[in-house]
């Protein structure tokens, strides 16, 4: 069997597969996530560990396939800066992708010429290497003690083989990574003020990371050899578990925000779009990611203020597609990263009429967040990707309404994946596979079934397009008046 560790940002979910992948069963530990100020967020790695004792334990007693484990693959959030003195032990508290205190730092370490061509990506604050400039200035004894930085996935992976190793996907998203060429920069790292023995050694995310220590193994009652992956970072471990792993191959998640992933095999950083071009957690490949802050938020926001439920509101609209309406719906509550990577902008409805009813600001939320997605997939095509097939994932995909407005917007058939397991903690398994050596990752790594298939509204695409114009032109516009 193989387990795959899903470090989440609210908790770890563990998943246990047998030897052809098969989930054979799952369990999951919370933890909370620390705001001593305001924008600032943190985690105990100690907390992370007792979460995967416990989900271990949970798995073992459970299952007796655990006792024939082979390999383990972790998936963890990224960006995160896990902090160790020369002893591996933990100098403060992890500071998570979501922490903003360091905006001031990346934005001096993005305007750095030459910052972008090599790490193939704007420095978002949430990003590692300005949390490490933030130390420098306001916990210099922290800093001058930091012997290694870990991302979250890498603290899990030195737990599991007693050393520090990172995989490509997970390190890209520190700014300290040469994307394309897939190591360490010295110009990023000096630039950050930082160097290379403080980093991990890194491998791919389907190679051995190690194997598990020893004292793990007699904890865990393992007789057998176990071999512990590289591991990836949430997002390409997502695509490892949707079988998003070559060009064409890619999926929409409509969460909280929501995002766009395409596979590449080959690296087209596009960063003044704000894309994400990180590596894959496979060899000579890569991924790209737009990423919209505010998905299903935008409805749930819509339902907390009328009094209702999203799938009321959505219910409302009933099964046939209309035509986009008078109603805009910019859907930029918590600003946005793709493609305009501003903080600082807010939404909102343009084109109100005495006549306008719920179901029409309904519509133009559905809408406006399709519009949204549209602008990272417009980026993505710029840089070459091509994607005429999406997996549709998250919980907005539960509504009919939405997804045909999202394939006519994208002009891209939706697949709608079968009930089961296909999110990271799957993707951490197969990872945990390949690095075994129980087969090919292209062999692993493949889609779920699909139970139904959304296409594009041929009919309609030109009154979409015209309105997806029409939101465009409003960014701008609000922008001079916020
Ligand atoms: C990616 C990102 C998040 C985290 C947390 O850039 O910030 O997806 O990985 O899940």
């Amino acid at each position: 069997s193989f387990l795959g560790i899903d470090l989440g940002t609210s908790g770890l979910r563990a998943l246990l597969v047998d030897g052809d992948g098969r989930p054979v069963g799952a369990t999951e530990r919370h933890y909370p996530v620390h705001h001593p100020h305001s924008g600032w967020s943190e985690q105990d790695p100690a907390d992370w560990i007792a979460a995967l004792e416990g989900a271990v334990a949970d798995l073992r007693d459970r299952h007796p396939e655990f006792a024939a484990l082979r390999g383990i693959g972790v998936a963890g959030h990224m960006h995160g800066a896990t902090l160790l003195d020369a002893a591996d032990r933990v100098i403060r508290p992890c500071i998570l992708w979501n922490d903003t205190r360091s905006h001031a730092e990346a934005a001096r370490l993005d305007a750095t010429p030459g910052f972008r061509d090599l790490s193939g990506n704007i420095v978002f604050p949430g990003f590692t290497a300005p949390k490490l400039e933030w130390l420098r200035a306001h916990e210099p004894e922290n800093h001058a003690r930091t012997a290694r930085v870990l991302l979250p996935a890498a603290f899990l992976n030195l737990y599991l083989t007693g050393d520090h190793v990172s995989d490509m996907s997970d390190a890209a998203g520190t700014s300290w990574l040469d994307t394309g060429a897939r190591g360490w920069s010295d110009m990023l790292l000096k630039a950050g003020h930082m160097r290379r023995d403080q980093m991990p050694r890194l491998v791919e995310g389907s190679a051995p990371a190690g194997p598990l220590r020893a004292g793990l193994a007699q904890a865990w009652g393992l007789s057998r050899p176990v071999v512990v992956a590289g591991g990836a970072g949430d997002n390409a471990a997502a695509a490892c578990g949707i079988g998003a792993m070559r060009e064409g191959q890619g999926f929409v998640s409509l969460g909280t925000s929501g995002v766009l992933v395409a596979a590449r095999d080959g690296y087209h950083p596009a960063p003044a779009t704000a894309l994400h071009t990180f590596c894959h957690a496979v060899p000579d490949t890569w991924y790209q990611m737009g990423v919209m802050l505010s998905a299903t938020d935008s409805l749930n926001w819509l339902a907390r203020i009328t009094g209702t439920r999203p799938a009321e509101l959505t219910g409302g609209l009933g099964d046939t597609l209309q035509q986009p309406g008078a109603v805009r719906f910019l859907p930029y509550l918590s600003g946005e990263r793709t493609p305009h990577n501003d903080a600082a902008i807010r939404g909102a409805f343009t084109g109100l009429g005495s006549e306008t009813t719920r179901d029409d600001l309904t519509r133009a939320v559905l809408e406006g967040v399709a519009f949204g997605l549209r602008d990272s997939h417009e980026a993505l095509k710029a840089t070459g990707a091509r994607l005429e097939r999406m997996m549709a994932i998250g919980g907005g995909a539960r509504s009919r309404y939405w997804l045909r407005v999202i394939a006519t917007t994208l002009d891209v058939t939706l697949a709608l994946p079968a009930d089961g397991e296909f999110g990271a903690a799957l993707g951490a398994a197969r990872l945990g596979m390949a690095a075994a050596g129980a087969g090919r990752a292209e062999d692993i790594m493949t889609a779920p079934d699909v139970v139904e298939e959304i296409a594009p509204d041929a009919a309609l695409r030109g009154r979409f397009d015209a309105a997806y114009e029409a939101f465009r032109a409003a960014y701008p516009a609000i922008r001079g008046v916020q």
